[in-house]
């Protein structure tokens, strides 16, 4: 089959020439691959509830996909949570996980809190779980408490302490 393409003698009057531009923008938006642009679902998160442990660095979770690939933002306790501000805390590169160094001087108290990773891109954004951030009751909620120690007929009462625990 051989296609001719005719070279058009007419001239366009005036009148048509919008209709011609909004023919050619559909046919552009068709022309779009669908795969070439995603919008980014969230692949990896954190628990809703993730316990500090104090012998280990803080890492949440937050891994998206999408076509560009996204970027990662993060709110904390509801607004905006700057991670340059923070030298403890770094992001990893390709994803939205935050590591927060609180082995190295950070206090793990300080970043208690609801966490919730955004990953954007030009055709939308996806939202995580929110993430609550809390160290677990033994450390949290109380600063000493009481264990009982059978010393042969005698019971005598031991106080405990986190930093007792913490330095084993
Ligand atoms: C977030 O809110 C909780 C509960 O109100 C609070 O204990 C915590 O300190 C806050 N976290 C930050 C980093 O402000």
């Amino acid at each position: 089959m051989q296609l001719k393409i005719m070279p058009k003698k007419k001239r366009l009057s005036a009148g048509r020439v919008p209709l011609i531009l909004f023919l050619c923008q559909m046919i552009s938006a068709l022309d779009v691959p669908l795969d070439l642009v995603q919008p980014p679902t969230i692949t990896q998160q954190s628990p809703k509830d993730y316990i500090i442990d104090p012998r280990e660095n803080i890492v949440i979770q937050c891994e998206a996909k999408g076509k560009p690939p996204p970027s990662f933002s993060w709110t904390r306790n509801g607004t905006h949570f700057d991670i340059d501000k923070d030298p403890l805390v770094t992001m990893k590169a390709g994803s939205g996980t935050l590591v927060i160094n609180i082995l190295s001087e950070g206090k793990a108290e300080t970043y208690e809190g609801v966490y919730q990773c955004t990953a954007r891109n030009e055709r939308g954004a996806a939202i995580s779980n929110n993430i609550v951030v809390r160290p677990s009751s033994k450390w949290g909620l109380s600063t000493h408490w009481w264990i009982f120690v059978k010393h042969g007929s005698e019971v005598r009462p031991l106080l405990c302490h986190p930093n007792t625990i913490r330095s084993r």
